[in-house]
């Protein structure tokens, strides 16, 4: 049996591939991340590692050989039903044509069957409006309640950052959860 990260998934379109990451994409996904002019951008090693150890919750989207975007995430340790998205970005040319939408979809629709993601947690800052409607689309789409709190604020920061919302979508319907 083939290592779930090399297991085939969804093709997009003609040219892209949406899929867990190899081991090696984690260096594309630092790549996309620094590329994106907005993310925070961690370490290589983060993302090598991710990468490598929590490949069934994250994605890449390839087209040919190339990395254009990625989604990273984590079950939360004391609440694995909930699916903790830190980062997502999509290289500027391939913005706009539902790839992020399309990343997250495979995620949490592919994703572990026996362990469905109920409810699906992100963080946004006030002035990401693309981020916003992105998880405010999923949440349409899944017809799941998103409830927006505050979870980190300018000051807690040990450096200069800009709050970070937490969004917390779900209780996703059973239908989809597997
Ligand atoms: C946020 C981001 C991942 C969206 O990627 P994308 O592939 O262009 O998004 P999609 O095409 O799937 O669009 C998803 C929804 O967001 C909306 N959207 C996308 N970009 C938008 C923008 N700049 N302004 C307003 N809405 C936008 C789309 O219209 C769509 O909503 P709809 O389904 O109601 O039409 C991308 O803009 C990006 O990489 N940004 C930089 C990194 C970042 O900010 N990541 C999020 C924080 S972790």
């Amino acid at each position: 049996m083939l290592p779930f990260n090399e297991v085939p998934h969804a093709p997009v379109r003609d040219t892209t591939t949406i899929r867990p990451p190899a081991a090696s994409h984690g260096a594309d996904m630092w790549r996309v991340a620094r590329d994106s002019d907005e993310l925070d951008l961690n370490s290589s090693y983060k993302y090598m590692l991710f990468a490598r150890d929590f490949a069934r919750t994250c994605r890449v989207a390839v087209v040919g050989d190339r990395v254009v975007a990625f989604v990273l995430g984590y079950r939360r340790p004391e609440a694995p039903e909930r699916l903790f998205v830190w980062q997502i970005a999509v290289d500027e040319d391939h913005r706009g044509a539902g790839l992020a939408g399309r990343l997250l979809d495979d995620l949490v629709t592919v994703g572990d069957t026996e362990s469905p993601v109920v409810f699906v947690e992100t963080t946004i800052t006030d002035d990401n409006t693309a981020s916003q409607r992105l998880f405010a689309a999923f949440a349409e789409r899944r017809s799941a309640p998103n409830e927006v709190s505050d979870l980190f604020d300018g000051p807690d920061f040990p450096d200069r950052h800009d709050a970070e919302r937490l969004h917390r979508i779900g209780p996703i319907p059973s239908p989809v959860r597997g």
